[in-house]
């Protein structure tokens, strides 16, 4: 029987407004000029039957759903819960029942995974449960032609995290202060309008497709600071988060919700929110059991308490423990989880204090409780000990707290990292913090520490036309999804596949030229940014508020705790066990002793654990004042480097994309030119050391 194509627009041919991301019809091509037979049923198998219907009906292929079996299909994808399956896919069955095939396992496949074989000249996908298949559908197209190679090896595709999850900052109500979605960079929210909900489905399911086509599986709908209207997504507004539900559904994404710590007083009416009141208690398991009466596979709630002025349980003289285990409670029954942000610190610090060290917070609050949460909290940890810096080491509460589940925050939204006008391409970063080894080489990776608790970035995505205001932004949304199906990947090899995918040339003219650029522009573009920005990792030095562009002392006096501490002799922030506020000791060896040793602390972390005089010699063999020095002059012409390569690519896209790349990047020129010159001219005068190649310094 041969499935008539359905009656909607095409999966990813965005409407209008907007334009498509990665999965352009043409991303296809390889797919659907083949005879695909597709095994299953239920919501996501239509998903993926629809999927393929679009794609047959574009490029010419054929598409058959379920028996009979007799037909000549290039592609099969099975569910095994559905029943007998065709002769491919039963010997690709054979195949995945084998512990040899990935050398690991018993056979099964799990709630998401699949395995893709290659048997009798037939490319088989097969998967145990629907998502499985919608996985690895989108594996296929990733592959492209490779997919229908005959030397295939069989392979079993496994997440190597459960949870996958995108957090929005986005209000409900446009906020006086944040907007419409704080650290937003893409426009408005995709979500929400001006107090409402957006209605716009088609736009919502598009990125849920996107989403789930890099392994995406939760998204939470609003800003984790709570304001009042958002607070009441959890009670009386609750259908538009169903409303969201329901059009995530069929992309295999869950939906999360921010709540309020102050709920029962704001919404419930009562007269405390003491995590240990029994009142309390009640009403929010009767929130709770009503939010699953409406979505039944609600994923769980997100909170920030006591952090930046949320409400928490310290008010009622309770700690975190006490505060997570009552949603935790609240949740169990329904098996959702509450994730429980570790960003807790003083944000009224004196900064004449030099005992007080906001790096030591998290750790200081949350390790102690190790143990004491139920099984259904994570702890969900920002990588760094600060605050979403373009570098940080890695955060020591991620090595502190064993019998806890944690997950990792990052943030793809870039807040720090040039705010969308930048090329800032993070897969390298994130894979840094990923493989981090907090024990030495031979111990667990930080990939292993979050397998319980999973990998969260806050999102990018906004009503942009291009999705994520920069058009190459995207590769970050991508790289995250990645990342978090497998920390393993190499971030150089993700980027590559996001060029496959998205960057199809209109012009055909040589798709090797756009695929070399955009490495040439993108893989570096990192330590491109580190480079004219804060130097050797000590941070900030971002204007105030907006945190956009460059202002050395613009928080040095605040009571933000994000100081550099420079003066005419040195920098740096003394975090050492000797003489400084003892951070290093939150570290496991052999880190402890690395991070404390002014020999042995690596170049570019110099700053954040130590304050060293402008004349110490770095491992490079530099001195500190002329590294900053020469990383600015560099990183300043590597971006003017980049502007060029860019212009290279004039003709290759449609002109729109073209045009916003080249804008961005000149506006990435003119901010770094702007970087390099404070900084240069700050620590100059500072200083007084001159530059040792007797560049221009104001
Ligand atoms: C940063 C960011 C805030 C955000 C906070 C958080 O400080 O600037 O906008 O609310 O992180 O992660 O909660």
């Amino acid at each position: 029987m041969s499935v008539p194509v359905a009656g909607r627009a095409a999966p990813g041919a965005g409407a209008s407004t907007w334009h498509a991301a990665w999965l352009p019809p043409a991303a296809f091509r390889a797919l659907g000029a083949r005879n695909v037979l597709v095994h299953g049923d239920g919501p996501l198998v239509d998903t993926v039957l629809d999927e393929v219907t679009q794609a047959c009906a574009r490029h010419g292929g054929r598409v058959w759903h379920s028996p009979p079996w007799d037909v000549d299909a290039d592609l099969v994808l099975a569910s095994r819960a559905a029943g007998p399956i065709a002769n491919a896919a039963a010997e690709a069955a054979r195949l995945g029942a084998t512990p040899a095939v990935d050398g690991t396992g018993d056979g099964s496949l799990g709630d998401e995974g699949f395995l893709l074989a290659r048997v009798d000249g037939v490319t088989v996908v097969l998967a145990d449960a629907p998502a499985g298949l919608l996985y690895g559908l989108f594996h296929v197209v990733r592959l492209g032609a490779a997919a229908f190679d005959d030397d295939r090896p069989a392979r079993r595709h496994q997440p190597a995290l459960a949870r996958r999850i995108l957090d929005h900052w986005d209000n409900v109500a446009v906020h006086p202060v944040s907007g419409q979605v704080e650290r937003g960079y893409s426009g408005g929210s995709v979500f929400w309008r001006d107090g409402a909900a957006r209605g716009e489905p088609d736009r919502i399911r598009d990125y849920g497709r996107l989403l789930a086509a890099c392994g995406v599986n939760a998204v939470t709908v609003n800003n984790v600071n709570v304001h009042d209207t958002e607070a009441r997504l959890l009670t009386d507004r609750l259908d538009e988060v169903a409303g969201i539900a329901d059009v995530l559904r069929p992309y295999g994404i869950r939906v999360h919700l921010s709540v309020t710590f102050a709920a029962p007083v704001v919404l419930g009416g009562l007269p405390t929110a003491d995590p240990l009141d029994d009142r309390v208690r009640a009403w929010w398991a009767e929130a709770t059991r009503r939010v699953y009466r409406r979505i039944p596979d609600f994923g769980g709630y997100l909170v920030k308490a006591d952090s930046e002025g949320r409400p928490g349980p310290f008010a009622y003289g309770r700690d975190h423990a006490d505060g997570a285990n009552l949603l935790a409670g609240a949740l169990a029954p329904h098996d959702g989880v509450v994730r429980w942000r570790a960003f807790v610190y003083d944000h009224r610090q004196d900064w004449r204090d030099r005992s007080t060290d906001r790096a030591r917070a998290a750790h200081d609050h949350f390790a102690p409780l190790d143990g004491r949460f139920r099984d259904n909290v994570i702890v969900q940890v920002k990588f760094g000990p600060v605050d979403f810096q373009p570098r940080e080491p890695v955060s020591p509460v991620l090595a502190a707290m064993p019998a806890t589940r944690l997950a990792v925050e990052l943030q793809v939204t870039q807040e720090y990292t040039g705010q969308q006008r930048h090329v800032c391409h993070l897969g390298p970063a994130w894979s840094e913090v990923l493989r981090f080894a907090p024990w030495g080489a031979a111990g667990d990776s930080i990939a292993d520490v979050i397998t319980r608790g999973g990998l969260v970035a806050v999102s990018n995505v906004g009503d942009d036309p291009f999705w994520t205001g920069h058009p190459l932004a995207q590769a970050n949304l991508y790289a995250f999804g990645r990342l978090a199906w497998d920390p393993r990947l190499d971030p150089g090899a993700i980027l590559d596949e996001w060029i496959g995918l998205t960057w199809l040339p209109v012009t055909m003219g040589d798709p090797e030229l756009v695929r070399r650029t955009l490495h040439a522009i993108m893989d570096d573009s990192w330590r491109t940014y580190e480079r004219y920005t804060a130097p050797l990792g000590v941070g900030f030095m971002v204007r105030p508020g907006h945190h956009y562009g460059p202002d050395v002392d613009g928080y040095e006096y605040t009571p933000w705790g994000t100081y550099h501490f420079a003066d005419r002799d040195g920098v740096g922030v003394d975090r050492t066990r000797a003489t400084g506020t003892g951070f290093t000791g939150q570290y496991p060896q052999p880190w402890s002793e690395v991070y404390e040793s002014l020999r042995r602390c690596p170049d570019d972390l110099l700053l954040f654990f130590h304050h060293v005089p402008y004349g110490h010699v770095l491992h490079s063999g530099r001195t500190v004042i002329q590294h900053i020095y020469d990383t600015h002059f560099a990183g300043v012409e590597e971006v003017a480097a980049m502007r060029e390569r860019w212009r290279l690519l004039a003709g290759a896209f449609e002109p729109a994309a073209h045009q916003r790349v080249a804008e961005r990047l000149d506006e990435q020129l003119r901010c770094a030119v702007e970087w390099r010159d404070q900084v240069n001219t700050y620590f100059f005068r500072k200083s007084g050391v001159p530059d040792a190649h007797g560049r221009r310094i104001h």
